[in-house]
């Protein structure tokens, strides 16, 4: 069944779990699809994962077009979200509107993803009002790290938890239809959803949320830079294509790989003629 904006309403009214994974190409998303993922997020996280920089803050539109549109072409039933780079929304609503439709038309998203709460709150009205849905994204906002002071939980004094809950409503008033959570207490998390009618998608953020989003590298052990508290491990793939690798070097040093099953045949004759 495709996923919409729509059946993302409808899970939260449903109490159905909503699953979301990042991915950046076309053969992951393909997998992630087949496998019935909700919704495939084109994470600006592959500014670390697939790019190797330290945080998101160097990823440009032209990386997320020319990611969302590979991811986009694997994708039949998951919704695709592709995340709006650092300054393609924050200096004004011109260029939220402006770049959030590149996302939809050159990177055949369909929603954007945006960071921070009341003060996007402009930029998201005006997005949805140009017909794009938005998700949004508060708690821990990795384009605001440098500000944050590094990787940091977030609204653990009173202060800081009214601070997000009012985000979070104001994100939801400015037309938000969705909205991650990101490195909050579980228990802030959880009166976060109840307050909200639109679904709360966690991430290190306890599973009282409506759904949950993991970057894929994280859950299948293929990123060893930097490991979250939040993450589970749901397998060594890193390990298993280390392996693979060191074999294949082993094989090609030896000359055991390709063998015979691996080569193309032709006429004798017609070799022989040619020495
Ligand atoms: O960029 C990303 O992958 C994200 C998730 C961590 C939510 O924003």
């Amino acid at each position: 069944m495709k996923n919409t904006v729509v059946t993302f309403l409808q899970a939260k009214e449903k109490g159905d779990k909503l699953t979301m994974l990042t991915a950046y190409d076309y053969s992951t998303a393909k997998l992630m699809d087949e496998a019935g993922v909700n919704s495939i997020l084109v994470g600006d996280s592959l500014g670390n994962v697939i790019l190797g920089y330290e945080d998101t803050i160097s990823v440009t539109m032209e990386d997320m077009i020319h990611h969302g549109a590979a991811v986009s072409r694997g994708a039949k039933d998951a919704l695709v979200i592709i995340d709006m780079p650092f300054m393609s929304y924050q200096a004004s609503v011109y260029d939220a509107v402006v770049n959030a439709g590149r996302l939809m038309k050159e990177g055949r998203g369909g929603a954007v993803k945006l960071e921070g709460g009341k003060e996007v709150c402009p930029q998201i009205k005006a997005i949805v009002n140009a017909g794009i849905p938005v998700c949004a994204h508060i708690g821990l906002t990795p384009q605001s790290i440098h500000a944050f002071g590094g990787h940091k939980v977030q609204g653990k004094s009173e202060e800081a938890a009214r601070k997000l809950i009012e985000d979070a409503e104001a994100v939801q008033e400015a037309g938000a239809f969705a909205v991650v959570v990101e490195a909050v207490p579980k228990k802030l998390a959880r009166l976060i959803t109840q307050r909200l009618q639109i679904p709360v998608i966690g991430i290190g953020a306890g599973n009282g949320c409506d759904g949950q989003v993991l970057v894929y590298q994280d859950l299948l052990g293929m990123f060893s830079d930097f490991t979250p508290k939040f993450v589970k491990q749901y397998a060594k793939v890193g390990e298993v294509m280390k392996d693979a690798f060191r074999q294949y070097i082993k094989e090609v040093k030896s000359g055991a790989f390709p063998a015979e099953e691996h080569e193309y045949k032709m006429d004798d004759d017609i070799i022989e003629k040619l020495y």
